[in-house]
């Protein structure tokens, strides 16, 4: 199976919020997408098709689950047939878990099991409109929210979620300012690569995977320096790509490890997963090598061997941090290192459970969790 939303794309795709046919839509945004215009642009396209409209914008930077809870509150009193998440992966991942308490108000958000049916869409369809090119949260199973009483990133799975409708058209993610483009477009990195290492992927999910990293290499440093609509068109489709690759194969380590992180320490989810990306592949590489090769292949680096294909694809992944301006060791995150000591078991925890770290092609115990993230503290190669 490959799970995937009908995908309308290209430049002036968002015309197609005006084709969806039903009674009301609730859009879910936040206050920065409202300002610029793209919120009135699609209730005005609704309003031609004959349909109501409200908008929920009370979506906040690193959304807590009470959010989506709010939201879904709107939706009962609104009752929509139709739920839009418009903007970054905030909103989309809360129009996410609104769409499925909305539809199933007897199971809470933690409760979701991601290899469960839940018989959706009883009330309403989902619809998903990005306007950064990173997240995949368009065409993705995921969700992802804190966990308001115990402080952890909700990483919920459930097929179910994949959107109905994503449009991807590239014209909303021109706005985005550098740094975004840049942290985002890690984000995507991380999915397109760890996607391609994991345990479940596949002969549909592998040439998806490796297309959006070569895409990505090819294109982020030059979107972040030049802005050039080509190069923020190409990410737009490379982050969506990846999306459907990690949707229909899991992630691994760096997103349980990313995850971790940046719910204890409010990172933005991007330079969470990236600076534990580097690591996962050492860590990795015992299981990973040929596939490492597959990847430097891809990329056409010269002088790859199975035994420096985990050095290479390390340094060749840093490299890229790097012109894009993004942190590649922990220590440049803001992060205090004593803190981080204090919280290590607990961090190690949340990332050996997370849903994420499930699908890793080399599964760690806690115990060596916890000694990846000493070893990340530290900026010390992975000798285990
Ligand atoms: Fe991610």
């Amino acid at each position: 199976m490959l799970k995937c939303p009908l995908i309308y794309f290209g430049k002036g795709a968002f015309a197609r919020v005006g084709t969806l046919k039903g009674k009301r839509a609730l859009i879910v945004t936040d206050k920065k997408i409202s300002e610029l215009g793209f919120v009135r642009e699609a209730q005005e396209r609704l309003q031609k098709a004959g349909m109501q409209s409200r908008v929920f914008d009370k979506v906040e930077p690193d959304p807590k689950d009470s959010t989506a809870y709010n939201c879904a509150d709107t939706a009962t009193d609104f009752k929509p047939d139709w739920i839009i998440g418009l903007g970054g992966g905030s909103p989309i991942d809360v129009a996410k878990g609104a769409f499925f308490l909305y539809e199933r108000p007897d199971v809470s958000l933690p409760q979701i099991n991601p290899y469960q049916f839940y018989g959706l869409r009883k009330k309403a369809q989902l619809m998903a409109i990005p306007t950064t090119s990173g997240t995949g949260s368009e065409v993705s199973i995921g969700v992802a929210l804190t966990d308001t009483n115990s402080g952890r990133k909700l990483a919920i799975a459930c097929f179910e979620l994949v959107p109905d409708i994503a449009i991807v058209d590239p014209d909303l993610a021109f706005k985005m300012p550098a740094q975004l483009r840049a942290s985002t477009g890690i984000d995507a990195l991380v999915h397109a690569v760890e996607s391609y290492l994991t345990k479940m992927s596949n002969v549909f999910t592998n040439p998806i995977a490796i297309e959006a990293t070569r895409t990505i290499f090819k294109f982020l440093e030059r979107s972040f320096k030049e802005g050039d609509e080509e190069a923020m068109e190409r990410m737009h489709y490379a982050a969506t790509l990846a999306g459907i690759a990690f949707t229909n194969s899991g992630l691994g380590i760096a997103h349980g490890i990313g995850h971790s992180i940046g719910a204890l320490f409010h990172i933005p989810h991007g330079l969470a997963v990236g600076v534990a990306l580097p690591y996962a592949i050492q860590y990795c590489a015992k299981q990973s090598k040929g596939r490492y090769l597959d990847i430097l292949h891809a990329l056409e680096v010269k002088g790859v061997t199975s035994t420096n294909s985990s050095q290479k694809l390390m340094s060749k992944v840093k490299e890229l941090m790097t012109r894009v301006e993004v942190p590649t060791t922990l220590e440049s995150l803001p992060i205090n290192k004593q803190e981080f000591r204090d919280k290590i078991s607990t961090l190690a925890s949340f990332a050996a459970t997370d849903v994420s770290t499930f699908t890793s092609p080399r599964m760690p115990t806690a115990e060596q969790m916890k000694t990846i993230l000493e070893y990340m503290l530290d900026d010390k190669p992975i000798d285990f």
